[in-house]
Formats: structure tokens, C-alpha cells, sequence
């Protein structure tokens, strides 16, 4: 890790503005240092406090954490609430007729729902889900377009103590298939169909697919809601349509109280091996951090619209459009469509239309859009935004300049937050009213946050020097287990070789040496990171070696982008002769498909170069750090010697 550096030599300091310091939740750098130094003081009160605070209890914990089946950690472990209580409930007294969710549909249509509304149709699905026989405990997959819809099947599932695992609309049939194998479900919530950038993508027929693979068993119902109006074929008596399986049924449904622990949803991500993990969250813990994020980090304000652009596909969906807006009883803005659609003004019509005051959005979106007109924020009134948000891969301070100076008017702070799938919620970020920033770094972790940078054995690495990021102490909203693979869980984040007690992150970072402000470098392990998505490399090769009748062998590395952060090369080796011209152009579309086929579209190989074999050690191993350097172009400056088959790398040089 020693060779972590920092290229980035960023000086310019942005101090927070003094009126937004002034009315901010947390109030400059004292009020944020006094709250970290209660965490260090008194850790489980800090955290009991918290929850007690925000969190309503139908049964109050009396225990804030249980430690003693590390790294397997229990919170608030004797209470007991309901997530969509917390959420809904908690507001139909005191604001039902307030705006919750302002949808807007990919052509524009503009839908808005009360917070009693929500309740409502939240209450009515769960209701429709209890007559179809789903209990407490069971995993339901949602398989939803961007819609009011999924929030109230998510919502609908938390309400009944179901566990949800929603899978991305852009991941295939196949995909679908081997999480719901694994996790065991027992229905399938979808839409016939979505509209994205003016077309229609159907949805239900890859779960047709996914279902007629086999090993899909568990499956007892399929509830469909209708959205594109196409066509689909129903399968009775397995599939049903949403609004004859809410008909009738009442508006209102005791929530399932649970206990704090209780895994409210399953979220599947890549990690170093083939199979996608299923991250598992609890109830009590998750919500929390979701709440506490929503205040301290988006300085939530009742008057706010708030968006999150994120699909409820991925985690930044669940804690910031599902949960933690509706828990602190925000408005927010939900967005059926893509950022280009009808033109790359898209995102700023809707601020201005929508009056947004808090936005958050991915730095490839950033990217594409300076890209696809970098002038266009002007011809819109901004004016409403008060805070930016970024997430998902490090902005590079081009990029960061551009949305502070252009989308904010060079008056909206931007957080720029690291967490993860597995954190729950926002770790390592700016405060608006607290944090001088600096493009391009994550700055500090949120009070109770025991982050730091280690070497591998375990060590504090000083400031200045790069390392493993870890957090040395449990918190809240931490990934419970994998689901279904404790083993997996334990390897993965808690290491043997860190001494089992710290959780490892997967980041590389450093820490400045003044400030002592985190950078993110990138990910240490097999892991990539394309336009904020992660992707396994392990997972994009057997999906390749899954095609038997082309391919022999493959390797996937990930090599710079401009505009998705990473972008994926594949090696490949052909059963039979290495291609070239035209026909390696038509096989590497064929096997580009394939992957999409496998996975899904975001996986597809930028590149894929072919060779009559590919780099590997006498002991048979892949040397993927030369096939990193080739894809980069760079020059080979490591060590060969150990390579059986030199004379391979000058074919892989060549491009198609
Ligand atoms: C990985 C987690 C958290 C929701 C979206 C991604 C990278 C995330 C940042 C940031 C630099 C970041 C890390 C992390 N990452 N946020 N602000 N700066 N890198 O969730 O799919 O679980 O990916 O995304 O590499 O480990 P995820």
C-alpha cells in the first residue's frame, strides 16, 4: 500500500458560507467536534441517545450494543419498531397533508402524494400482500421501474416485517435469477414495463425468464403493476396485477412490530469472487443512520424539496429516496428517467420546476452532462439549491469546480459522501455548515465514526501515507452479515490478517497530512468502479467463460475513464483460432452482448482484445497486473521473469 500516493495536489479551500453555518443543523466546527468527542467519550451513549431521540419504539431497547458475537454486532437489540411506522405513521398528525413523494414520469408528468396518501397505498399493498399469505420473515424481490410504486412496495414490505431485496431494473433475467435463488424469495413484485429517455423497456418478461431457468421454486406469486400499459403475458394463478391484489383492501394495516435486528432488506453487490453478496440490514440501525444523515449531512429543513437522483436499485436509493427522506418527513423528487432525456437540461428543469433545495447526484452524471452541455445550468433558475451532493466514485476537482461554480452558483456547499452498499448511510463526508472543503476529498467521518487508514498488517499509517481504509468500531447502520454465508461475511470484512476486528472498507485512501481530510485512491480489491456502479471482475469473467461454446478463457480489468470513473477491458481467449479484423469485431459485439445478456448493460466490456493465450505465472497464474498495464497503455515496467509466455503481451497490445 506504500505505493498509494496522491497525485492530486488540490489547494483551494472553500469555507463553509457564514449564513448557511449560521441555520445549519450542525453549526460549525465546535458543535461537530463536541458531538465526536461524546462518541469517544461514550460511545453507546452517544449512539442510545441518538436512537432514542430519533427512532419511535413500540418496545424500548434497554441494551444499545452487543458485542459478544463480533464481528456479527447487535444494536438496540431488545427494542422493537416498525420501519414504515417510522416513516409514515409518525406524520399523519402532525403534516398528512404535506407533500411526500413529487414524482416525475420520463415524459414529464408530474405526480404528487400526501403523506397520508402514502400511508394510504402503503397500508392497502400490505394489506394485498397479507391476503396472498406473505409473513414476517420471508424475502420478497422488487423489481420496480423508478415510481411511487416501488417506494410503496418497499415500504409495504418493511410495514409487514417482509424482507425486501430489491434488485436494479437494469440487471437481466439471469441475474434475477440467481438472487432469487439465493435469497430464498417467495414473490416477485415488478412492472410490466418502464420508460426511459422516451422508450418503453419491458420489465416483467425477464422475470418470465428468470423464473422459467429453474431453481425459482420458492416463488409463490408474481404482482404486477402496470405502468407501460404493453401487453405481458399473465401466468395464472402465479401472477397477478397490482391493483386487483390492492382492490378492496383496507387503508390502514397494524405495522408488524419488529425487532431492531430484524433484516429489513437484502441489497445484492459485487465483491472479489464471482458470486454477488447479499448485504444484509437490520431495521432499528439502518433507519437511524438514515435519519441522522438526512439532518446532519443534507441539513434536512421542513420547508426542503429534497432529491437523490440515485434508482432505488442500488443502496443510495433505499437510505436516501425509501427510507430517510420520508422517516424525517421530507418532500422529495422522484424521477422515472435519465438525465439527457429530452435534452441534458433535464436535471436542472426539474430543480427549477420543482423548486429542489437539496440535490445529490453521481459524479459521472456530472461528467456526461458538462460533457452533453456544460452551459446548459444557466438557461435554468438554480436559485432554490442550497446544498450539493455527490456519491458513488471520487469527483475529480474539474468536475467538482463545475458543479460548484455552474449547477451551485458557487453558494451550495457540496458533501461529497463515501459509504457503501455495506455502510448503511453516509461515513466519511463534509458537513455544510461545518466542513472547508476541498475538491475532490470525502473530508472527515461523521462523529461516531471510527475511521482510519492502516497498513496491511493492521497499523495506523501516519497522515500523508496511503493504506487500507477501515472502521475501527461497529455503528448502526453496518451490514449485518452476508446472507446465507456468515464465513464470507467474516473474510471479507474483518480479515484475519487486520487482526478480526477492523472493517475493511475494500478503498484504498490517505489522509492530508495538516487537515487529516480522507482521500478516496480507488478500490484494493477485484472490485471496479464503472459510473458509480460496482462491478466484480470475477463476476464479468465467469459470465464470459459462461458462454462454452466461444470462450475458453478471459480476464477483466478496469483501466481510467473520463466519463464512467472506470472503464472494463476484457482479455479473452477463443476456443479455436484468435480472431482479427472484422471477425474479431464481430465476436467481441457477440461476447459484449452476452455480458449484458448475463448481467446487464452496465457490465458490458468497453474493450475486449483478443489472445492466443493470456499472461500467466509457470504456477498458472493470471498476471493481471501486466493485463492492467496494457489495458492502460502504459508501459510494462514490472518484473517478467516470472512469466511463462512472454511473447503474449505484444499481441495484447494490439487493439481491434
Ligand atoms: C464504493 C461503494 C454508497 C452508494 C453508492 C456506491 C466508492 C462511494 C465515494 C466517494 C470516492 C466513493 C468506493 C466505495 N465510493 N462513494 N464519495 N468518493 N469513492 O455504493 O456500490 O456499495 O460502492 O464506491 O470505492 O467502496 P457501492
Amino acid at each position: 500500500m506504500s505505493n498509494i500516493e496522491s497525485v492530486l495536489n488540490e489547494t483551494r479551500v472553500f469555507p463553509p458560507p457564514e449564513a448557511m453555518v449560521k441555520q445549519a443543523n450542525v453549526s460549525g466546527m465546535a458543535a461537530y467536534k463536541a458531538m465526536c468527542d461524546e462518541a469517544e467519550r461514550d460511545f453507546e451513549g452517544f449512539w442510545a441517545r441518538l436512537a432514542r431521540e430519533n427512532l419511535l419504539w413500540s418496545k424500548p431497547f434497554t441494551k444499545t450494543l452487543d458485542e459478544s458475537g463480533a464481528p456479527f454486532y447487535k444494536w438496540f437489540h431488545d427494542g422493537e419498531l416498525n420501519a414504515s411506522y417510522n416513516c409514515l405513521d409518525r406524520h399523519l398528525k402532525t403534516q398528512p397533508d404535506k407533500v411526500a413523494i413529487i414524482f416525475e414520469a420520463d415524459d414529464g408528468k408530474v405526480t404528487k402524494v400526501t403523506y397520508k396518501e402514502l400511508y394510504h397505498r402503503v397500508c392497502q399493498f400490505a394489506n394485498g400482500l397479507k391476503s396472498l399469505g406473505i409473513k414476517q420473515g420471508e424475502r420478497v424481490l422488487v423489481y420496480m421501474p423508478m415510481s411511487i410504486e416501488a417506494v410503496v412496495a418497499m415500504q409495504a414490505c418493511a410495514r409487514i416485517g417482509a424482507t425486501h431485496s430489491v434488485v436494479f431494473g437494469g440487471f437481466s433475467a439471469k441475474s434475477l435469477q440467481e438472487r432469487i435463488i439465493d435469497a430464498g424469495a417467495i414473490a416477485v413484485i415488478c412492472a410490466d414495463g418502464q420508460f426511459r429517455g422516451g422508450k418503453e423497456i419491458p420489465l416483467k418478461p425477464a422475470v418470465d425468464e428468470a423464473l422459467a431457468m429453474g431453481g425459482c421454486e420458492s416463488i409463490r406469486d408474481v404482482v404486477v403493476y402496470k405502468r407501460s400499459g404493453s401487453p405481458v403475458a399473465m401466468n395464472a394463478p402465479r401472477d397477478k396485477w397490482w391493483h386487483d391484489v390492492t382492490q378492496g383492501q383496507a387503508q390502514d394495516c397494524e405495522p408488524t412490530w419488529v425487532n431492531a435486528e430484524h433484516p429489513l432488506f437484502i441489497l445484492y453487490t459485487s465483491g472479489s469472487t464471482g458470486k454477488p453478496k447479499g448485504v444484509q440490514h437490520s431495521t432499528g440501525g439502518f433507519l437511524l443512520q438514515a435519519m441522522l444523515t438526512m439532518k446532519w449531512v443534507f441539513d434536512y429543513k421542513p420547508t426542503d424539496v429534497f432529491w437523490c437522483t440515485a434508482d432505488v436499485g442500488w443502496v443510495t436509493g433505499h437510505t436516501y429516496i425509501a427510507y430517510g427522506p420520508l422517516a424525517v418527513g421530507a418532500t422529495e423528487v422522484v424521477f422515472e428517467g435519465v438525465p439527457t432525456y429530452p435534452d441534458a437540461g433535464r436535471f436542472w428543469k426539474m430543480i427549477q420546476d420543482h423548486k429542489v433545495n437539496v440535490f445529490y447526484t453521481a459524479p459521472t452524471a456530472i461528467r456526461s452532462l458538462i460533457k452533453a452541455g456544460g452551459d446548459l445550468p444557466k438557461k435554468y433558475d438554480l436559485s432554490s439549491l442550497r446544498i450539493l451532493g455527490t456519491v458513488g466514485e471520487p469527483i475529480n476537482p474539474e468536475a467538482w469546480m463545475w458543479y460548484h461554480e455552474t449547477v451551485g452558483g458557487s453558494r451550495c456547499p457540496i458533501v461529497d459522501t463515501w459509504w457503501q452498499t455495506e455502510t448503511g448511510g453516509h461515513m466519511i463526508t463534509p458537513l455544510p455548515g461545518v466542513t472547508p472543503l476541498v475538491p475532490g476529498s470525502c473530508t472527515l467521518a461523521l462523529p461516531g465514526i471510527m475511521a482510519a487508514i492502516v497498513d496491511e498488517t493492521g497499523q495506523d499509517v501516519p497522515n500523508g501515507q496511503g493504506g487500507l481504509l477501515v472502521i475501527k468500531r461497529p455503528w448502526p447502520s453496518m451490514i449485518r452479515t452476508i446472507w446465507g454465508d456468515p464465513e464470507r461475511y467474516k473474510k471479507s470484512y474483518f480479515p484475519e490478517e487486520l487482526g478480526g476486528k477492523l472493517y475493511l472498507a475494500g478503498d484504498g485512501s490517505l489522509r492530508d497530512k495538516e487537515t487529516g481530510y480522507f482521500r478516496i485512491v480507488g478500490r484494493i480489491d477485484d472490485v471496479l468502479n464503472v459510473s458509480g456502479h460496482r462491478l466484480g471482475t470475477m463476476e464479468i469473467e465467469s459470465a464470459l467463460v459462461a458462454n462454452s461454446r466461444l470462450v475458453a478463457e478471459a480476464a477483466v480489468v478496469g483501466r481510467p475513464d473520463d466519463m464512467t470513473g472506470e472503464a472494463v477491458v476484457a482479455f479473452v481467449v477463443l476456443k479455436g483460432h484468435r480472431p482479427t479484423g472484422d471477425e474479431a469485431k464481430a465476436l467481441a459485439k457477440e461476447l459484449r452482448d452476452w455480458v449484458a445478456k448475463e448481467i446487464g448493460p452496465i457490465a458490458k466490456p468497453k474493450e475486449i482484445r483478443f489472445g492466443d493465450n493470456l499472461p500467466k505465472t509457470r504456477s498458472g497464474k493470471i498476471m493481471r497486473r501486466l493485463l492492467r498495464a496494457i489495458a492502460r497503455g502504459e508501459e510494462i515496467t514490472q518484473d517478467i521473469s516470472t512469466l511463462e509466455n512472454p511473447a503474449i503481451l505484444d499481441q495484447l497490445k494490439q487493439t481491434l
